[in-house]
Formats: C-alpha cells, structure tokens, sequence
C-alpha cells in the first residue's frame, strides 16, 4: 500500500528502497532516447520567450536538487543559479527575463512561497517542481512541472530528491533547445538512455549490503565531512544533511578544494570522510582528500565500480558506472543508506527527528 510503512521498521527505508519505482514515473512519457527528445507537457510553445536567466529557489534537501540542477543547466550555456529562499531578497536583480523556479517538494514552504512571490511580483516569469498536486505553490505559479515521486512521510527526504533531481535534468535538456543560449548536448542519446536505466542501476546497488555493513565501523568517530565537486557537491552536501538530521552526529558538506581553505584544521583521526568521486580523474578531490588522510582522517569513497580508488581509500562505498552526469544521484542513494543505517545502529528516531518538521510553512 502506499502510505502504510509495510513490512518496513522505518517509513525512511520504504522510500530509499522504493526509488526505482519512483523515478520510473518521474521519466514516464517524458524521455525517448532513440528520438533524443525529452517531453514536459507542463511546457507550451512560447512558455520561454525572453528567458534569459533562470533562478532556482529552494530549501533544505530541496535546495540541494537545485544546485544539482543549476549545475547541469549551466553545463548546456544557461546561466542559471540556486538560491537558498530565505536569502532570495529583494537585492538579487530580478526582472521580465528572469524564469524563477520553486522547488519544493510539499509546496507549502514558506520561505519559498515567499521568495517565488517576489520574484512574481518583479516581473519573472514562475515554475514550480514540487511532487504535491493542487499545493499552493502549484496554483501560484504559471508552470507546475510534477516529480510524480508519490507521498513521502519520512521528515528527512529521499526519493523527492532523487526525482526532483531527475526532473531538473529533463528541463536542463528543455532549456537547452528552448533557450537562445541553450546548447543541446552530443550525447543527448547516451543521456537519456542512462536516466532510463536509472532506476535499474538504483536497484543493483539497494541489492548490496555496502553501507549497512561500513556505517557499523564509524559509529565511534568524533566527525563526518562529505566532500565533492561540481554535480558531487550539492550531493555532498545533501549527504551531510540527511547524516545530522538522523543520526544526531557532527556531520557537514564540503566543496573538496575548500576543506584546505579551513575545515582542515578540524581533521582528526577521529573524523570520517566520505569522498564523492566521479567517473573522470576527479583530480582535486583526490589530493584533498589525500590531505585530510595524512592528518589522520577516515576516508571512505563513494565511486562508480570502474574507478581505482586503492591509492586514496581506506574503505569504499561502489556504485553501478553511468553516464558521467548522473554517476552523483546513485552515490546519494548510497549516502542515504549510510545515514540510515547509523542512526538505525545509534537508535535514533528515524522517521521523527527532534525539532524538525517535513514542512516548514512558517518564516
Ligand atoms: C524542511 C524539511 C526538509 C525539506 C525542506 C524543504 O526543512 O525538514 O526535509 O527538504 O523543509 O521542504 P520542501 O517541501 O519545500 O521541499
């Protein structure tokens, strides 16, 4: 059934285990690979005319989907930026060539309701990604676009991200036949069939037993960084997030080039690293990560099956080899598994933490 917890202990474990099905309807009727075409019927011809810049606005888990997003539509020549909602005030420039997008999964979050009325109110033009049908920032703005993710009980958010994530990289590819600066990319074939194939590889990696068995090791540490770059950060720092939100643990994301530029000086041998790494070289990743490994610290990669990790890892976490740009969603669904199982293992109340709601409909 879909709103009961099932056979599950935790609704949190329903909705990591249930991703594949999830992000099949996310996709379905909207990509085919052969044709290289990606449909978002929320869409009509002209919708667009006189974007010339796209503004995410968002918050929470949220706000990590849109970073993800912002990034791979800045990989197709729109200039486009993530903004925390509370800090989209009334001093970012905002006006009729602006498209701003919410992104929220209930819909009701005030801070974003606030920031995507202000952007209305200047003149942008408004879409929402959200997964609620009939939420009111679905009725608010000109264009909702669904992430069809089904509800979601769990405070700390999992499979909405996994699909606000995918629904962003649809409107990426939108954007990029639709937008004069958009450049359409070579490998649109390559990339729509290895987000078709998503789903698949989501499910050969829940089929491990990696992360139950790793999280059982680090339960002492004193500290737990998330590094990454580009596409890997937004996921570190989501990684972070869901690691405090259950586990009640220091954790926090980082930029890997910025852990020299200060976080460095918190690296102990009691600090576990979990290290995002792509299917490239990953160059600066690695010699930061090699720095914070000779001043003692725990490193743990997260890296697709084809990629050495002998020279920079302690311990690994695997994941399935996908297209390059989508290689960060499937090690998020190992940093959720990760965070579950530790606060499974610390006792934590999983579905419920302390002091925070699944919606935030105040300011
Ligand atoms: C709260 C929840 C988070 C969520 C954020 C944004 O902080 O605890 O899990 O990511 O709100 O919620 P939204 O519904 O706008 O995605």
């Amino acid at each position: 059934e879909e709103t009961g917890k099932g056979a599950y202990d935790h609704f949190m474990l329903k909705e990591i285990d249930s991703q594949p099905e999830s992000l099949r309807k996310t996709i379905q009727g909207r990509v085919d690979p052969e044709a290289g075409e990606v449909t978002l019927d929320a869409l009509e011809e002209g919708d667009l005319e006189g974007v010339e810049q796209v503004h995410l606005v968002a918050c929470g888990t949220s706000y990590h989907a849109a970073m993800f997003g912002s990034n791979l539509m800045n990989r197709r020549g729109i200039p486009a930026t993530a903004h925390r909602a509370n800090e989209y005030t009334d001093t970012i420039p905002v006006d009729g060539d602006t498209l701003t997008i919410a992104v929220t999964q209930s819909g009701e979050t005030a801070d974003t309701l606030t920031a995507i009325r202000r952007a209305e109110k200047k003149g942008a033009q408004t879409l929402a990604v959200t997964n609620v049908i009939g939420s009111t920032v679905a009725r608010e703005v000109e264009t909702p676009v669904y992430i069809r993710a089904g509800p979601e009980i769990g405070v700390a958010a999992t499979k909405t991200f996994s699909s606000q994530a995918v629904t962003l990289s649809l409107l990426a590819e939108h954007f990029a036949d639709d937008l004069p600066q958009g450049t359409p990319r070579e490998d649109r074939e390559e990339f729509l069939a290895a987000l078709e194939r998503l789903p698949e590889d989501i499910q050969r990696l829940l089929d491990t037993t990696e992360a139950e068995r790793l999280s059982r090791h680090h339960l002492d540490k004193e500290a737990f960084f998330f590094i990454g770059h580009e596409l890997n950060y937004s996921v570190a720092l989501e990684g972070a997030l869901k690691f405090k939100e259950i586990t009640y643990e220091h954790a926090e994301g980082f930029p890997s080039g910025g852990l020299k530029h200060g976080p460095l000086a918190l690296v102990t041998p009691e600090t576990t690293i979990f290290t995002l790494l792509g299917s490239g070289p990953s160059t600066q990743t690695r010699s930061n990560a090699e720095e914070a490994r000779a001043r003692g610290a725990n490193i743990v990669t997260v890296a697709p099956e084809s990629v050495n990790v002998d020279d920079v890892a302690d311990e690994r976490l695997t994941i399935p080899d996908t297209h390059p740009d989508l290689t960060s969603l499937l090690a998020n669904i190992q940093l959720q598994l990760v965070s579950y199982y530790t606060a499974r293992q610390l006792e934590r109340p999983i579905d419920k933490p302390r002091n925070l709601a699944k919606s935030v409909t105040v300011r």
